[in-house]
């Protein structure tokens, strides 16, 4: 009777020790260490079941169930308190990682595509809403497609409206777009509808309107049936549908020996008193037409050729074609 009486005592004290440990303890650490204290292999708990096998086999019973009990109790409340301290935790980190959406943000530079490009990107988008599709070719260009095959025999004296940046004797850095016609017409049969954007190289001294790099968008149209009125339609309106009704525009003759007859295009600003010439066209000269097969005959057409460079300049009012390729950024950011 007496050892019943002293296990149920010990059994009492290690349930108020263990729940008041458990109580005053503010840590999940300390939470494992009391449960280890408790309820581990060689804890408080486990050896009360020893001193169980030594009472006498009527007393078991009781004794036995209040072990099990305080077992499955202590349990539970180390269970409990785990969960409210993890919970705790998660509130402090999560009080740590809040954000104050009130402080000042900080502002990211984005970047932004060069105004030649915009505006490049812009004509595209014109010509191709007008049913053109786009061509491109190389800017190392040999001597018969930037020259021979547009009627520009050696020795002809309009070689020099080309200043050219030769690499060796036939091969050059193509001087205006034009060649790219040839090369589609070449691989294409009749009708062909394009236009060729890209960068062209001339053995320019840099003014306020000439660099030795610049860009230009050529357009070719060749059909069964066009005249020089489907040339200037096509040409005003693109002009107008990029510098706005406001820009005034004439055609002048000229000279290009790829075309016959030929016009320039000069634009002037609403508020400008100087034309600046922008374009040259015409219809295609025949023997452009014959040097790709094509039976002049049976076909026309009419080419352009732009000064992208100047459009841009035009438009946006800058005065000096040198700005575009200085990349200084306090120009560049304004557009
Ligand atoms: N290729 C000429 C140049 O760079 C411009 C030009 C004129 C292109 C008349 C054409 C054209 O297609 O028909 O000066």
């Amino acid at each position: 009777m007496a050892k019943l009486k002293e296990l149920l005592g010990e059994i009492e004290q290690i349930k108020q020790d263990s729940y008041k440990e458990l109580e005053n303890l503010d840590s999940l650490d300390d939470c494992e260490q009391v449960r280890i204290k408790y309820l581990g292999r060689k804890g408080k708990i486990p050896d009360l079941f020893n001193e169980l096998g030594k009472l006498p086999d009527e007393d078991k019973a009781k004794a036995g169930k209040r072990i099990n009990q305080l077992k499955s109790t202590l349990d539970e409340r180390i269970n409990e308190k785990k969960n409210q301290l993890q919970q705790l935790e998660q509130e402090k980190q999560l009080e740590k990682e809040s954000l104050d959406v009130t402080l000042p943000g900080r502002r990211r530079r984005t970047g932004k595509l060069h105004i030649l490009t915009q505006v490049l990107d812009e004509l595209i988008d014109i010509f191709k809403r007008m049913g053109f599709s786009q061509a491109l070719g190389p800017e190392i260009e040999t001597d018969y497609y930037n020259f021979e095959a547009l009627n520009i025999p050696e020795l002809h004296p309009a070689r020099d409206e080309w200043d050219s940046l030769y690499i060796d004797k036939g091969t050059l850095l193509r001087t205006h777009t034009s060649p790219v016609q040839i090369r589609v017409m070449e691989n294409n049969d009749p009708p062909v509808k394009i236009i060729c954007p890209g960068k062209c190289f001339r053995r320019d001294t840099p003014d306020a309107t000439h660099y030795p790099v610049f860009f230009q968008v050529e357009l070719l149209w060749v059909d069964e049936d066009l005249s020089f009125a489907n040339l200037k339609y096509v040409t005003k309106t693109f002009i107008e549908k990029f510098f706005g009704p406001k820009f005034k525009m004439r055609f002048r003759a000229d000279y290009f020996p790829f075309t016959e007859p030929s016009a320039e295009v000069d634009i002037m600003r609403p508020d400008g008193h100087e034309w600046l010439e922008i374009l040259g066209s015409g219809m295609v000269d025949p023997n452009v037409l014959e040097a790709v097969n094509y039976d002049p005959e049976v076909y026309q057409g009419f080419a352009l050729g732009l000064g992208v460079d100047r459009m841009a300049m035009l438009k946006y009012g800058i005065d000096d074609i040198r700005l575009f390729y200085r990349n200084d950024l306090r120009f560049l950011r304004q557009f």
